[in-house]
């Protein structure tokens, strides 16, 4: 069973991802995190973000993969877990630039594809059943109003301990900003699938949503 989740950033995708995979005994595959992997190892490499030719080579040499770590699905380059890294506010503004090369995203998508092969996934992203699962069984596109997604990303960074800054009237801008370079680039763009049942989070809890979703499985299960 594949069931996609996409959504714009900071509409609660990991969080009930998460909850599902574990509820279901699916494993959690988060592409946002291994886009954000590629602009750290640009960053560390002292690439331009948008030197698509040096940072495929780049890749080549750094391998991404998800290892689980006290209970949790941790992302590692080579050796290095770079779960916390790849939150930092320099990742976070410069990911929609190495998330755009044609290259890169025809990487991860062979590299999503493989992980989610024979076993149950919970994949979450931009363009999970659009482009990298478009045969998976239930899709979900996950959306919020910009505002509520930025008190989410504000609470999330100080949760994680991630030392910023900025506002929640900053990342609310920022968020918007992010939107709106994912849902123009060429390639995958951010998009609902036409066979995605859009759940709109801004005024439910986690575990409503969760409901709702384990509901979409069910009835899918029904199908098969
Ligand atoms: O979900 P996130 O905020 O961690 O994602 C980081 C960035 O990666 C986001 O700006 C868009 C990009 N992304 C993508 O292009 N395709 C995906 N499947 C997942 C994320």
């Amino acid at each position: 069973m594949q069931v996609a989740i996409d959504g714009p950033a900071s509409a609660g995708k990991s969080t009930v991802a998460k909850i599902i995979a574990q509820k279901l005994s699916f494993i959690y595959i988060d592409t946002g995190a291994m886009y954000r992997a590629c602009t750290l190892i640009a960053r560390d490499t002292h690439l331009d973000y948008g030197d698509e030719p040096g940072i495929l080579q780049a890749l080549d040499s750094n391998e991404i993969t998800f290892r689980t770590v006290a209970g949790q699905q941790d992302i590692f380059i080579g050796s290095k877990n770079v779960s916390q890294e790849i939150r930092l506010p320099e990742i976070s503004a410069n990911v929609s630039q190495v998330s755009a090369l044609a290259g890169v995203r025809q990487k991860m998508v062979n590299l999503q594809r493989k992980m989610a092969g024979q076993v149950s996934v919970v994949m979450d992203g931009r363009d999970i059943g659009t482009t990298v699962l478009p045969h998976a069984e239930v899709k979900i596109f996950l959306v919020a109003s910009a505002h509520s997604r930025a008190k989410r990303r504000f609470l999330d960074l100080q949760q994680r301990g991630i030392k910023s800054d900025k506002t929640v009237e900053q990342i609310e801008q920022d968020i918007a900003e992010r939107d709106y370079k994912d849902s123009h680039r060429e390639v995958s763009p951010l998009k609902k699938a036409a066979d995605a049942v859009e759940i709109d989070t801004t005024n439910m809890t986690i575990s409503q949503v969760v409901e709702e979703i384990l509901a979409e499985i069910k009835k899918s299960q029904k199908k098969l």
